[in-house]
């Protein structure tokens, strides 16, 4: 019986006493949603808005709102597939103690991860805070504002710049989910990274770090990684599919 990719995933499972998830946006596009880098993805359809241009100019303002409300990157509205499910039981049977994700699509925790075991060093786009004083505001509430009156939202406790809760490029990365991600890495003995290029830093240094710190690594992408070389074990396979099969005989 030749080895299916997933019996190399399963037996990495098995043996794990403490994984670390670390996501991309490979493992929503199974959930239709694009990802950054591959053929029609995001970064081919529009430009990112740097932090700063967001702060100083009202037209970065204006398109940065317009993507939000016309669902432009296609992460709101969507539902968690299968590699979602897999790694909410990864988490619920205590195997894995937290998910690291770049994703700010909300759908580890719509696919029942608890919000405290989901570390977010990219933010979340499914709300929005203020610029100044940090207060949440719910989207919908915004919607009506720019929609139908054409105004940029600002903060309705002290008026400051309000933008959805995303790092954008040119922000600083959110401290604590920096130092959370950081001692989850050092504390696993499994960093299994699940549909993500690893181009991208300080996010890519993660797996580097546990690998330093004597973890296991394991990469399930579609695409070769520029740390496919040091990981254990590479699998360009569909995460969906062969997450689910893997923890099929997971006792
Ligand atoms: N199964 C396995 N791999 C997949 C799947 C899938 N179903 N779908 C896509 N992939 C792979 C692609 O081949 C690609 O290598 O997922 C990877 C996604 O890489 P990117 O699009 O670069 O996304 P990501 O790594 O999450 O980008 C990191 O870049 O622009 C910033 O803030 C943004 O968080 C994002 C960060």
């Amino acid at each position: 019986m030749p080895n299916l990719p997933a019996d190399d995933l399963a037996k990495e499972l098995a043996a794990a006493a403490r994984i670390v998830v670390f996501t991309g946006a490979g493992i929503s596009t199974e959930s239709g949603i694009p990802d950054f880098r591959s053929p029609g993805g995001v970064w081919s359809r529009m430009k990112p808005i740097y932090f700063q241009d967001f702060v100083s100019s009202e037209d970065s303002r204006r398109e940065a709102w317009r993507r939000t409300f016309n669902g432009a990157a296609g992460w709101v509205g969507k539902e968690p597939n299968a590699g979602h499910f897999a790694v909410a039981r990864l988490i619920a049977e205590d195997r894995a103690s937290a998910v690291i994700t770049q994703n700010v699509d909300n759908l580890h925790q719509a696919s029942g991860v608890a919000a405290e075991r989901v570390i977010e060093l990219h933010g979340n786009a499914s709300y929005a805070t203020c610029l100044g004083c940090g207060l949440r505001h719910e989207l919908e509430d915004l919607r009506p504002l720019f929609v139908d009156k054409g105004r940029i939202p600002v903060c309705t406790g002290c008026g400051e710049l309000v933008k959805t809760a995303t790092v954008s490029f040119g922000q600083p990365m959110p401290e604590e989910p920096m130092m959370r991600a950081r001692e989850e890495t050092e504390a696993c003995d499994l960093f299994l990274v699940l549909g993500s290029s690893l181009v991208v830093t300080p996010a890519s240094h993660f797996p580097v770090r546990a690998k330093r710190n004597g973890a296991r690594l394991v990469i399930v992408n579609r695409e070769a990684t520029p740390l496919d070389d040091i990981a254990d074990v590479v699998l360009n396979t569909e995460i969906g599919p062969t997450l689910t099969a893997a923890m099929r005989d997971l006792s």
